[in-house]
């Protein structure tokens, strides 16, 4: 096992990122350390947002790994193999997972994870990749703020052992990350394709200012979003290009 092959608590963590991010800084740390708190006073989430949690309720964790495989061009596969084991883990329990381009997961319309990947790249090598990820476990009250959130217990009406949850997602982010290292990189993105969030379906987009029509078609290597709009051509969206209008 390479992740959660060393797992540490941290009490309390402002976020687990920022505390892998440090630690690494301090000195070795080894493939697949897994940081994981109760509670984050400062979690952070994708576009400078925060990321709020319930002490005690959920998961929250972050993953350190060492890529130098990956080039940084192909650094989307992270998320990727990320997106795909949490989906795995939910689909244990008989729930719908699906991914919300680029990596929230969701199950019906509801966001159940969200995670935030940070690399450090030098020159041509990704040096460290921090795979952070806040997974809804048996939280049932949320912020009015928060859009659209699910718990693992709001989906099935059971409580859930936190601790048990950890081990079990653990298992499934390593066979996923074993498939980036044996170079299955084809069959991942296919999955990650086919489990995405209204794939292939019409639904209305935003890009610049501007709604627009369209249906995902597929995902580029470097993980841009081609949408096929109602008028026949395709076009790539980077990430924060494009969003959803539900
Ligand atoms: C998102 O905005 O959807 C990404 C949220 C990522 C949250 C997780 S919780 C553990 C780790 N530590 C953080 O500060 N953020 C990530």
């Amino acid at each position: 096992m390479i992740i959660g092959s060393d797992t540490i608590f941290c009490k309390n963590a402002g976020s687990t990122n920022s505390y892998a991010s440090a630690m690494i800084k301090s000195g070795h740390v080894s493939e697949g350390t897994l940081i994981h708190t109760n509670f984050q006073s400062a979690g952070r989430g994708q576009k400078g947002s925060r990321w709020e949690s319930e002490d005690g309720k959920n998961l929250l964790f972050s993953i350190i790994l060492y890529p130098s495989f990956v080039s940084p061009a192909d650094q989307f596969i992270i998320s990727v193999f990320i997106s795909l084991g949490i989906s795995d883990f939910l689909t244990t329990f008989d729930c719908e997972a699906k991914i919300k381009w680029p990596n929230d997961i969701y199950s019906g319309d509801d966001k159940i994870a969200g995670i935030l990947i940070e690399n450090s790249i030098a020159g041509n090598t990704i040096t460290n990749s921090i795979a952070g990820i806040g997974l809804n476990i048996n939280q049932e009250d949320f912020p009015a703020e928060i859009p659209n959130p699910v718990s693992l217990k709001i989906l099935t009406g059971v409580d859930h052992d936190t601790g048990l949850c950890l081990q079990k997602l653990a298992v499934c982010l390593d066979r996923r990350y074993k498939q980036v290292i044996s170079g299955e990189w084809a069959e991942l993105r296919n999955e990650y394709i086919s489990s995405l969030y209204r794939f292939n379906q019409w639904c209305r987009f935003k890009s610049a200012g501007t709604i627009f029509e369209g249906r995902i078609v597929s995902v580029s290597e470097q993980g841009c979003l081609q949408i096929e709009k109602k008028q026949g051509n395709k076009i790539e969206f980077a990430f924060k290009e494009v969003e959803f209008v539900i």
